[in-house]
Protein backbone atom coordinates (compact mmCIF):
# COMPACT_ATOMS: atom_id res chain seq x y z
CA UNK A 1 0.00 0.00 0.00
CA UNK A 2 1.37 3.68 -0.94
CA UNK A 3 1.32 5.70 2.05
CA UNK A 4 1.58 9.99 2.80
CA UNK A 5 2.56 12.04 5.86
CA UNK A 6 1.11 15.09 6.31
CA UNK A 7 2.79 17.82 8.39
CA UNK A 8 1.29 20.73 9.44
CA UNK A 9 2.00 24.08 10.86
CA UNK A 10 0.32 26.87 12.50
CA UNK A 11 -3.37 27.73 13.42
CA UNK A 12 -6.52 24.79 14.07
CA UNK A 13 -7.30 26.33 10.85
CA UNK A 14 -4.75 24.71 9.20
CA UNK A 15 -4.69 21.71 11.64
CA UNK A 16 -8.46 20.94 10.79
CA UNK A 17 -7.56 21.39 6.81
CA UNK A 18 -4.74 18.54 7.37
CA UNK A 19 -8.10 16.31 8.32
CA UNK A 20 -9.28 16.42 5.23
CA UNK A 21 -6.24 16.52 3.18
CA UNK A 22 -5.38 13.61 5.10
CA UNK A 23 -9.23 11.74 4.61
CA UNK A 24 -8.87 12.81 0.90
CA UNK A 25 -5.50 10.46 0.71
CA UNK A 26 -6.92 7.86 2.33
CA UNK A 27 -10.19 7.52 0.31
CA UNK A 28 -7.37 7.64 -2.73
CA UNK A 29 -6.19 4.39 -1.16
CA UNK A 30 -3.52 5.76 1.03
CA UNK A 31 -2.59 4.94 4.36
CA UNK A 32 -1.09 6.99 7.07
CA UNK A 33 2.81 6.17 7.42
CA UNK A 34 4.51 7.33 11.15
CA UNK A 35 7.15 9.58 9.64
CA UNK A 36 7.46 11.45 6.25
CA UNK A 37 10.85 8.89 6.05
CA UNK A 38 7.88 5.84 5.15
CA UNK A 39 5.65 8.01 2.99
CA UNK A 40 5.56 8.49 -0.92
CA UNK A 41 3.41 11.19 -0.70
CA UNK A 42 4.73 13.57 1.63
CA UNK A 43 2.23 16.84 2.10
CA UNK A 44 3.44 19.87 3.97
CA UNK A 45 0.41 22.08 5.04
CA UNK A 46 2.30 25.42 5.86
CA UNK A 47 1.54 28.55 7.71
CA UNK A 48 3.28 32.09 7.00
CA UNK A 49 1.56 34.11 10.19
CA UNK A 50 5.68 35.18 11.09
CA UNK A 51 9.02 34.42 9.83
CA UNK A 52 9.39 31.41 12.14
CA UNK A 53 7.01 29.50 10.35
CA UNK A 54 8.69 29.92 7.38
CA UNK A 55 12.11 29.03 8.58
CA UNK A 56 10.86 25.71 10.17
CA UNK A 57 9.45 25.16 6.34
CA UNK A 58 12.77 25.51 4.56
CA UNK A 59 14.49 23.31 6.96
CA UNK A 60 11.57 20.28 6.35
CA UNK A 61 11.70 21.03 2.38
CA UNK A 62 15.53 20.20 2.77
CA UNK A 63 14.75 17.11 3.99
CA UNK A 64 11.99 16.35 2.04
CA UNK A 65 14.12 17.41 -1.20
CA UNK A 66 17.57 15.21 0.03
CA UNK A 67 14.81 12.20 0.75
CA UNK A 68 13.49 12.91 -3.53
CA UNK A 69 17.23 12.45 -4.71
CA UNK A 70 17.30 9.01 -3.11
CA UNK A 71 13.43 7.98 -4.09
CA UNK A 72 12.80 10.34 -7.15
CA UNK A 73 9.35 8.55 -7.66
CA UNK A 74 8.48 10.59 -3.74
CA UNK A 75 5.44 13.48 -4.33
CA UNK A 76 6.06 16.51 -2.79
CA UNK A 77 2.89 18.29 -2.05
CA UNK A 78 3.10 22.03 -0.36
CA UNK A 79 -0.56 23.56 0.50
CA UNK A 80 -1.54 26.26 2.78
CA UNK A 81 -0.72 30.08 3.64
CA UNK A 82 2.90 30.09 2.71
CA UNK A 83 2.09 28.35 -0.29
CA UNK A 84 -0.23 30.76 -1.05
CA UNK A 85 1.67 34.19 -0.48
CA UNK A 86 4.82 32.25 -2.50
CA UNK A 87 2.37 31.28 -5.31
CA UNK A 88 5.02 33.06 -8.40
CA UNK A 89 8.41 32.02 -6.81
CA UNK A 90 7.56 28.52 -4.83
CA UNK A 91 8.78 26.16 -7.56
CA UNK A 92 12.19 28.22 -8.26
CA UNK A 93 12.42 28.57 -4.53
CA UNK A 94 12.31 24.56 -4.07
CA UNK A 95 12.17 22.90 -7.55
CA UNK A 96 11.26 19.42 -6.18
CA UNK A 97 8.19 20.37 -5.18
CA UNK A 98 5.05 18.67 -7.72
CA UNK A 99 2.18 20.54 -6.43
CA UNK A 100 0.94 23.04 -4.53
CA UNK A 101 -2.04 24.24 -3.41
CA UNK A 102 -3.54 27.44 -1.79
CA UNK A 103 -6.12 27.34 1.33
CA UNK A 104 -9.39 26.57 0.32
CA UNK A 105 -8.63 24.44 -2.80
CA UNK A 106 -8.25 20.98 -1.01
CA UNK A 107 -11.36 19.27 -2.84
CA UNK A 108 -9.28 19.18 -5.88
CA UNK A 109 -6.10 17.33 -4.39
CA UNK A 110 -6.97 14.68 -5.91
CA UNK A 111 -7.35 15.64 -9.38
CA UNK A 112 -3.44 17.24 -9.07
CA UNK A 113 -2.49 14.07 -7.34
CA UNK A 114 -3.36 12.66 -10.93
CA UNK A 115 -6.52 11.00 -9.22
CA UNK A 116 -4.59 7.88 -7.43
CA UNK A 117 -2.68 7.48 -10.40
CA UNK A 118 0.20 9.87 -9.36
CA UNK A 119 0.86 11.36 -12.50
CA UNK A 120 1.77 14.00 -11.10
CA UNK A 121 1.38 17.16 -13.36
CA UNK A 122 4.48 19.39 -12.42
CA UNK A 123 3.85 22.93 -11.16
CA UNK A 124 -0.14 21.98 -10.54
CA UNK A 125 -1.36 24.84 -8.95
CA UNK A 126 -4.81 25.46 -7.18
CA UNK A 127 -6.07 28.75 -7.24
CA UNK A 128 -7.36 30.69 -4.50
CA UNK A 129 -10.20 31.96 -6.86
CA UNK A 130 -11.65 28.42 -6.52
CA UNK A 131 -11.85 28.71 -2.79
CA UNK A 132 -14.50 26.24 -1.53
CA UNK A 133 -15.14 24.76 1.90
CA UNK A 134 -13.25 21.19 2.88
CA UNK A 135 -16.31 20.23 4.64
CA UNK A 136 -18.56 17.17 3.06
CA UNK A 137 -14.71 15.77 2.04
CA UNK A 138 -13.66 12.77 3.90
CA UNK A 139 -12.02 13.62 7.35
CA UNK A 140 -9.55 11.67 9.06
CA UNK A 141 -10.13 13.11 12.90
CA UNK A 142 -7.29 12.66 15.71
CA UNK A 143 -9.85 12.31 18.55
CA UNK A 144 -13.58 10.79 18.16
CA UNK A 145 -14.68 12.81 20.76
CA UNK A 146 -13.67 16.25 19.40
CA UNK A 147 -14.15 18.02 16.19
CA UNK A 148 -13.54 21.32 14.45
CA UNK A 149 -16.05 22.54 12.33
CA UNK A 150 -15.24 25.33 10.21
CA UNK A 151 -17.95 27.78 9.70
CA UNK A 152 -16.02 30.75 7.73
CA UNK A 153 -13.06 31.35 5.21
CA UNK A 154 -11.01 34.25 4.88
CA UNK A 155 -11.01 37.60 6.68
CA UNK A 156 -12.60 40.64 6.12
CA UNK A 157 -10.31 42.82 8.82
CA UNK A 158 -7.48 44.75 7.10
CA UNK A 159 -5.14 44.45 10.17
CA UNK A 160 -2.16 46.04 9.11
CA UNK A 161 0.69 44.03 10.08
CA UNK A 162 -1.68 40.52 9.00
CA UNK A 163 -0.32 38.35 6.35
CA UNK A 164 -4.07 36.15 6.39
CA UNK A 165 -6.66 38.46 4.34
CA UNK A 166 -4.12 37.75 1.85
CA UNK A 167 -3.66 34.59 1.58
CA UNK A 168 -7.04 33.23 2.77
CA UNK A 169 -9.31 36.13 0.84
CA UNK A 170 -12.55 37.35 1.58
CA UNK A 171 -14.73 36.39 4.21
CA UNK A 172 -17.51 33.59 3.70
CA UNK A 173 -19.75 31.98 5.82
CA UNK A 174 -20.48 28.59 5.39
CA UNK A 175 -24.24 27.98 5.10
CA UNK A 176 -25.81 27.50 8.74
CA UNK A 177 -28.17 24.55 7.42
CA UNK A 178 -24.92 23.26 6.70
CA UNK A 179 -22.74 23.68 10.11
CA UNK A 180 -25.66 22.25 11.77
CA UNK A 181 -25.91 19.42 9.51
CA UNK A 182 -22.43 18.77 10.00
CA UNK A 183 -22.48 19.08 13.75
CA UNK A 184 -25.64 17.02 13.99
CA UNK A 185 -23.62 13.95 12.19
CA UNK A 186 -21.16 14.28 14.17
CA UNK A 187 -22.67 14.32 17.61
CA UNK A 188 -24.40 10.96 16.45
CA UNK A 189 -20.80 9.57 15.92
CA UNK A 190 -20.07 10.60 19.47
CA UNK A 191 -18.08 13.94 19.39
CA UNK A 192 -18.90 15.71 22.82
CA UNK A 193 -16.93 18.74 21.82
CA UNK A 194 -17.33 21.15 18.99
CA UNK A 195 -14.93 23.68 18.07
CA UNK A 196 -16.89 26.28 15.51
CA UNK A 197 -13.18 27.72 13.86
CA UNK A 198 -12.90 30.69 10.99
CA UNK A 199 -10.79 33.79 11.53
CA UNK A 200 -13.13 35.93 12.71
CA UNK A 201 -16.27 33.58 14.09
CA UNK A 202 -18.19 36.45 15.53
CA UNK A 203 -18.49 38.38 11.91
CA UNK A 204 -20.32 35.08 10.66
CA UNK A 205 -23.66 35.34 8.86
CA UNK A 206 -23.45 38.86 7.57
CA UNK A 207 -23.33 37.84 4.05
CA UNK A 208 -25.98 35.43 4.78
CA UNK A 209 -28.75 37.64 6.86
CA UNK A 210 -28.53 35.77 10.26
CA UNK A 211 -25.29 36.25 12.99
CA UNK A 212 -22.96 34.03 14.96
CA UNK A 213 -25.28 34.54 18.37
CA UNK A 214 -27.93 32.88 16.24
CA UNK A 215 -25.94 30.03 14.93
CA UNK A 216 -24.45 29.17 18.81
CA UNK A 217 -27.74 29.08 19.70
CA UNK A 218 -29.07 26.93 16.90
CA UNK A 219 -25.05 24.66 17.81
CA UNK A 220 -26.09 24.75 21.52
CA UNK A 221 -29.79 23.50 20.14
CA UNK A 222 -28.02 19.78 18.56
CA UNK A 223 -28.56 17.17 21.08
CA UNK A 224 -25.93 15.18 22.26
CA UNK A 225 -22.84 18.16 22.10
CA UNK A 226 -21.29 18.80 25.60
CA UNK A 227 -19.51 21.54 24.93
CA UNK A 228 -19.31 24.27 22.14
CA UNK A 229 -15.95 26.25 21.74
CA UNK A 230 -15.50 29.00 19.30
CA UNK A 231 -11.78 30.08 17.98
CA UNK A 232 -10.60 33.29 17.16
CA UNK A 233 -13.74 36.14 17.91
CA UNK A 234 -12.34 40.06 17.18
CA UNK A 235 -12.86 42.51 19.84
CA UNK A 236 -14.86 44.59 17.64
CA UNK A 237 -18.07 42.08 16.60
CA UNK A 238 -18.27 40.88 19.94
CA UNK A 239 -21.70 42.48 20.74
CA UNK A 240 -24.30 42.27 23.15
CA UNK A 241 -26.30 39.19 21.55
CA UNK A 242 -23.29 37.20 21.46
CA UNK A 243 -21.99 37.98 25.16
CA UNK A 244 -25.75 36.88 25.75
CA UNK A 245 -25.71 33.62 23.74
CA UNK A 246 -22.47 32.44 25.44
CA UNK A 247 -24.45 33.68 28.89
CA UNK A 248 -27.52 31.54 28.00
CA UNK A 249 -27.05 28.47 26.26
CA UNK A 250 -25.68 25.44 28.22
CA UNK A 251 -23.37 23.72 25.94
CA UNK A 252 -21.16 27.14 25.02
CA UNK A 253 -18.26 27.07 27.11
CA UNK A 254 -16.91 29.43 29.47
CA UNK A 255 -13.93 30.81 27.49
CA UNK A 256 -13.31 33.07 24.90
CA UNK A 257 -10.07 33.88 23.31
CA UNK A 258 -10.20 38.09 23.18
CA UNK A 259 -7.07 38.96 21.10
CA UNK A 260 -5.81 42.29 22.20
CA UNK A 261 -2.52 42.95 20.14
CA UNK A 262 -1.43 45.75 22.02
CA UNK A 263 -2.72 48.12 25.41
CA UNK A 264 -1.91 51.14 23.45
CA UNK A 265 -4.69 52.94 21.57
CA UNK A 266 -2.01 55.33 19.35
CA UNK A 267 -0.50 51.55 18.20
CA UNK A 268 -4.03 49.78 18.05
CA UNK A 269 -5.25 52.11 15.31
CA UNK A 270 -2.15 51.87 13.68
CA UNK A 271 -2.60 48.10 13.71
CA UNK A 272 -6.21 48.64 12.25
CA UNK A 273 -8.25 47.08 15.20
CA UNK A 274 -10.51 49.42 15.53
CA UNK A 275 -10.87 49.46 19.10
CA UNK A 276 -9.54 51.41 22.20
CA UNK A 277 -7.56 50.83 25.32
CA UNK A 278 -10.80 51.60 27.02
CA UNK A 279 -13.13 49.99 24.76
CA UNK A 280 -11.48 46.99 25.51
CA UNK A 281 -11.31 46.71 28.96
CA UNK A 282 -14.90 48.01 28.94
CA UNK A 283 -15.58 44.39 26.81
CA UNK A 284 -13.74 42.29 29.21
CA UNK A 285 -15.13 43.62 32.21
CA UNK A 286 -18.75 43.51 30.39
CA UNK A 287 -18.18 39.66 29.60
CA UNK A 288 -16.91 38.48 33.09
CA UNK A 289 -20.30 40.40 34.01
CA UNK A 290 -22.59 38.26 31.82
CA UNK A 291 -20.55 35.11 31.88
CA UNK A 292 -19.86 34.01 35.44
CA UNK A 293 -16.41 32.40 35.66
CA UNK A 294 -15.48 33.42 32.16
CA UNK A 295 -11.75 32.71 31.58
CA UNK A 296 -10.00 34.94 29.02
CA UNK A 297 -7.36 34.47 26.66
CA UNK A 298 -5.39 36.44 24.85
CA UNK A 299 -2.66 37.07 21.69
CA UNK A 300 -0.14 40.19 21.97
CA UNK A 301 2.29 41.27 19.61
CA UNK A 302 5.35 43.31 20.67
CA UNK A 303 7.34 45.34 18.23
CA UNK A 304 5.02 46.97 16.39
CA UNK A 305 6.23 49.50 14.10
CA UNK A 306 6.54 52.61 16.18
CA UNK A 307 5.68 51.43 19.89
CA UNK A 308 7.55 53.24 21.94
CA UNK A 309 8.44 52.06 25.76
CA UNK A 310 5.60 54.13 26.59
CA UNK A 311 3.15 52.26 24.62
CA UNK A 312 4.73 48.90 25.59
CA UNK A 313 4.09 49.65 29.34
CA UNK A 314 1.01 50.58 28.37
CA UNK A 315 0.01 46.76 26.94
CA UNK A 316 1.63 45.36 30.38
CA UNK A 317 -1.25 47.78 32.44
CA UNK A 318 -3.84 46.34 30.71
CA UNK A 319 -2.51 42.52 30.97
CA UNK A 320 -1.84 42.74 34.84
CA UNK A 321 -5.68 44.65 35.10
CA UNK A 322 -7.69 42.16 32.62
CA UNK A 323 -6.20 39.21 34.20
CA UNK A 324 -5.98 36.80 31.22
CA UNK A 325 -6.21 33.04 32.39
CA UNK A 326 -3.55 32.55 29.64
CA UNK A 327 -2.13 34.46 26.34
CA UNK A 328 0.01 34.10 22.98
CA UNK A 329 2.88 36.13 22.68
CA UNK A 330 4.79 37.14 19.72
CA UNK A 331 7.46 39.50 18.43
CA UNK A 332 6.23 41.64 15.51
CA UNK A 333 7.51 39.90 12.13
CA UNK A 334 7.36 41.87 9.33
CA UNK A 335 5.36 40.15 6.28
CA UNK A 336 5.71 41.30 3.05
CA UNK A 337 3.09 42.98 1.09
CA UNK A 338 1.81 43.94 4.56
CA UNK A 339 0.99 47.78 5.61
CA UNK A 340 3.03 47.33 8.46
CA UNK A 341 6.26 45.72 6.91
CA UNK A 342 6.35 49.33 5.21
CA UNK A 343 6.15 51.24 7.92
CA UNK A 344 8.59 53.54 9.32
CA UNK A 345 10.08 52.55 12.48
CA UNK A 346 10.96 49.49 13.11
CA UNK A 347 11.41 48.58 16.16
CA UNK A 348 15.26 46.56 16.96
CA UNK A 349 15.10 43.12 17.35
CA UNK A 350 17.16 43.50 20.81
CA UNK A 351 14.19 45.79 21.98
CA UNK A 352 11.56 43.24 20.96
CA UNK A 353 13.42 40.75 22.73
CA UNK A 354 13.33 42.42 26.09
CA UNK A 355 9.67 43.61 25.89
CA UNK A 356 8.72 40.29 24.77
CA UNK A 357 10.54 38.63 28.29
CA UNK A 358 8.80 41.71 30.60
CA UNK A 359 5.46 40.66 28.93
CA UNK A 360 5.87 37.03 29.67
CA UNK A 361 6.61 37.48 32.83
CA UNK A 362 2.99 39.72 33.62
CA UNK A 363 1.26 37.24 31.54
CA UNK A 364 2.66 34.06 33.88
CA UNK A 365 2.01 35.92 36.86
CA UNK A 366 -1.60 36.62 36.11
CA UNK A 367 -1.70 33.27 34.66
CA UNK A 368 -0.45 32.44 37.97
CA UNK A 369 -3.03 33.99 40.16
CA UNK A 370 -5.84 33.08 38.04
CA UNK A 371 -5.10 29.32 37.96
CA UNK A 372 -4.55 29.28 42.14
CA UNK A 373 -8.06 30.60 42.67
CA UNK A 374 -9.25 27.68 41.58
CA UNK A 375 -7.46 25.53 43.94
CA UNK A 376 -10.18 23.85 46.50
CA UNK A 377 -13.36 24.06 43.35
CA UNK A 378 -14.41 20.84 41.57
CA UNK A 379 -14.11 21.26 37.83
CA UNK A 380 -15.43 19.06 35.00
CA UNK A 381 -12.73 18.09 33.19
CA UNK A 382 -12.74 15.91 29.28
CA UNK A 383 -10.62 13.45 29.28
CA UNK A 384 -7.73 13.34 26.41
CA UNK A 385 -5.87 10.65 27.58
CA UNK A 386 -2.58 10.09 30.00
CA UNK A 387 -0.79 13.10 31.31
CA UNK A 388 2.29 13.99 29.21
CA UNK A 389 4.50 14.46 31.80
CA UNK A 390 3.68 11.24 34.06
CA UNK A 391 1.62 8.43 32.08
CA UNK A 392 0.33 7.19 35.70
CA UNK A 393 -2.27 10.40 35.34
CA UNK A 394 -4.44 11.27 33.18
CA UNK A 395 -4.85 14.52 31.68
CA UNK A 396 -8.17 16.57 30.25
CA UNK A 397 -9.50 20.40 29.73
CA UNK A 398 -11.71 22.11 31.78
CA UNK A 399 -14.90 24.29 30.54
CA UNK A 400 -12.44 27.14 31.05
CA UNK A 401 -9.73 25.47 28.72
CA UNK A 402 -7.39 24.93 31.27
CA UNK A 403 -5.47 21.71 31.29
CA UNK A 404 -5.50 19.38 34.36
CA UNK A 405 -3.39 16.58 35.49
CA UNK A 406 -5.10 13.95 37.99
CA UNK A 407 -5.39 11.07 39.16
CA UNK A 408 -7.91 8.46 39.00
CA UNK A 409 -9.34 6.59 36.32
CA UNK A 410 -11.51 7.12 33.25
CA UNK A 411 -11.57 6.96 29.39
CA UNK A 412 -10.49 9.10 26.64
CA UNK A 413 -13.60 11.25 26.04
CA UNK A 414 -15.75 10.77 29.79
CA UNK A 415 -16.54 14.41 31.00
CA UNK A 416 -15.38 13.44 34.81
CA UNK A 417 -15.56 15.81 37.96
CA UNK A 418 -11.98 16.72 39.50
CA UNK A 419 -11.19 18.28 42.55
CA UNK A 420 -8.31 20.69 42.02
CA UNK A 421 -5.74 20.46 44.30
CA UNK A 422 -2.27 22.59 42.85
CA UNK A 423 -1.79 24.99 39.86
CA UNK A 424 1.24 26.45 38.00
CA UNK A 425 0.95 29.12 35.29
CA UNK A 426 -0.43 26.60 32.52
CA UNK A 427 -1.75 23.71 34.24
CA UNK A 428 -3.84 22.41 37.10
CA UNK A 429 -3.19 19.15 39.45
CA UNK A 430 -5.81 17.46 41.31
CA UNK A 431 -7.85 13.83 41.77
CA UNK A 432 -11.12 13.07 40.23
CA UNK A 433 -13.99 13.07 42.59
CA UNK A 434 -15.11 9.69 42.17
CA UNK A 435 -12.38 7.90 42.93
CA UNK A 436 -11.76 9.92 46.27
CA UNK A 437 -15.36 9.60 47.21
CA UNK A 438 -14.84 5.56 46.71
CA UNK A 439 -11.53 5.80 48.83
CA UNK A 440 -13.24 7.82 51.81
CA UNK A 441 -16.28 5.42 51.66
CA UNK A 442 -13.86 2.15 52.32
CA UNK A 443 -12.21 4.18 54.84
CA UNK A 444 -15.27 4.80 56.65
N1 LIG B 1 -7.72 35.38 12.91
C1 LIG B 1 -7.20 35.19 14.18
C2 LIG B 1 -5.77 34.69 14.18
C3 LIG B 1 -4.76 35.51 13.55
S1 LIG B 1 -3.16 34.89 13.66
C4 LIG B 1 -7.39 36.44 14.98
O1 LIG B 1 -7.59 37.50 14.45
O2 LIG B 1 -7.37 36.33 16.18
C5 LIG B 1 -2.93 34.68 15.38
C6 LIG B 1 -2.14 35.75 16.04
O3 LIG B 1 -0.87 35.91 15.45
C7 LIG B 1 -2.76 37.14 15.94
O4 LIG B 1 -3.79 37.32 16.85
C8 LIG B 1 -1.56 38.01 16.24
O5 LIG B 1 -1.40 38.20 17.63
C9 LIG B 1 -0.39 37.19 15.74
N2 LIG B 1 0.17 37.77 14.51
C10 LIG B 1 -0.43 37.94 13.33
N3 LIG B 1 0.41 38.53 12.45
C11 LIG B 1 1.58 38.73 13.11
C12 LIG B 1 2.84 39.31 12.75
N4 LIG B 1 3.05 39.80 11.53
N5 LIG B 1 3.82 39.33 13.69
C13 LIG B 1 3.62 38.84 14.92
N6 LIG B 1 2.45 38.29 15.31
C14 LIG B 1 1.44 38.24 14.42
FE1 LIG C 1 -5.40 38.80 10.70
FE2 LIG C 1 -6.82 40.70 11.84
FE3 LIG C 1 -8.03 38.99 10.19
FE4 LIG C 1 -7.16 38.15 12.57
S1 LIG C 1 -8.75 39.69 12.21
S2 LIG C 1 -6.86 37.11 10.60
S3 LIG C 1 -5.30 39.36 12.89
S4 LIG C 1 -6.48 40.49 9.63
FE1 LIG D 1 -0.77 30.50 9.62
FE2 LIG D 1 -2.51 30.63 7.70
FE3 LIG D 1 -3.28 29.98 10.12
S1 LIG D 1 -0.80 32.01 7.99
S2 LIG D 1 -1.84 31.07 11.43
S3 LIG D 1 -1.93 28.81 8.85
S4 LIG D 1 -4.40 31.21 8.66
Amino acid sequence: MRRYHVTTFGCQMNAHDSERIKGMLEELGLGEAPSPDDADVVVFNTCTIREKPDTKFAAYMGDAAARKRERPDLVIAVGGCYAEAQRERLFSMYPSVDVAFGPGTIPHLAEWLGAGGFGVARGAWGTAEERTFAAGLPQHRQRSFQAWVQISMGCNSVCSYCIVPAVRGREVSRRPGDVLAEISQLAAQGVREVTLLGQNVNSYGRDLQTSFAELLRAVDAVAGVDRIRFTSPHPKDFRRDVIEAMGECASVCEHAHLPLQSGSTRILKAMRRTYSRERYVELATAMRAAIPDLALSTDVIVGFPGESEDDFRETLEVVAEVGFDSAFTFVYSPRQGTEAAAMPDQIDEEVKRDRIERLVEVVQRGAAERNASRVGLVEEVLVEGPSRTDPSLLRGRTRRNTTVNFTGSAEPGELVDVLIERATSTTLAGAAVRELQAASAARS
